[in-house]
């Protein structure tokens, strides 16, 4: 089998090094929008925790060109921002970006393989966006050990999106669609064996018609 940080790479790398292409297309989004959406909701799961923004630590893991560092810094958002990318050359493209209001960080590397990378900074929220969506051959297994580590890292919330199996039976191509149900009984179990505390787990699915969210509420 090829290696997962293989098969995303050879997905990405020609159109991250084309300019000339959409944003969004570089990172396999349908639209500027749908991207955006994604982002919106994640904002307004995060928006009911208590403790609001004021010196919240955000991971974003997948950072691609930094476009989350982008919507937090145009809305104002109270958030420190940390992003992190297997692809080299998505990180030097988001680090080009110029911020307004925010100082973000951006790494290279696989926190799957590697926490140091993160430098031991401690992160209240862990986000990602699009990671599960391409097909890995693996991609259940892929996704309990992503979400494990995520619990692992976060103080207060964790959220995911992934795509809706009730949109497309199909997985065999490219892409990989999830069942959002079992999705939330697996995190349930994992939740339940690893013996982390949590309060919530809150399932998103009417923002988009191919694409659901998960956020798990710890504490
Ligand atoms: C669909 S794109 C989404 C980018 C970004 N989250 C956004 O919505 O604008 C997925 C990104 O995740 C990155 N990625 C995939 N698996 C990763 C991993 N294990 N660690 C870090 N980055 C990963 C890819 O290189 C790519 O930039």
């Amino acid at each position: 089998m090829r290696k997962r940080s293989d098969i995303i790479r050879s997905h990405y790398i020609e159109r991250v090094s084309n300019y000339s292409i959409p944003e969004h297309r570089v990172l396999d989004w349908a639209s500027h929008k749908s991207q955006f959406t994604r982002f919106e909701v994640l904002i307004n799961i995060l928006k009911i925790t208590k403790e609001g923004f004021n010196n919240k630590t955000l991971l974003d893991v997948g950072s691609g060109l930094g476009h989350l560092a982008k919507y937090i810094d145009g809305n104002n958002i109270n958030i420190n921002y940390v992003g992190i990318d297997l692809i080299s050359e998505m990180v030097e493209r988001a680090k080009q970006t110029s911020f307004d209001n925010i100082n973000p960080k951006f790494f290279v590397g696989d926190i799957f393989k590697d926490l140091d990378v993160l430098n031991g900074i401690s992160f209240d929220y862990v986000y990602t966006s699009g990671i599960f969506n391409l097909n890995l051959g693996n991609n259940k297994k892929f996704f309990k050990n992503a979400l494990k580590l995520f619990l692992n890292i976060a103080n207060d919330v964790v959220c995911f999106n992934m795509l809706d199996a009730s949109y497309s039976k199909s997985s065999d191509s490219d892409y990989f669609y999830s069942d959002k149900y079992e999705i939330v009984d697996i995190t349930k179990k994992i939740l339940s064996k690893s013996g982390i505390a949590y309060s919530s787990i809150k399932l998103v699915d009417n923002y988009l018609p191919n694409d659901f969210s998960i956020a798990i509420f710890l504490k």
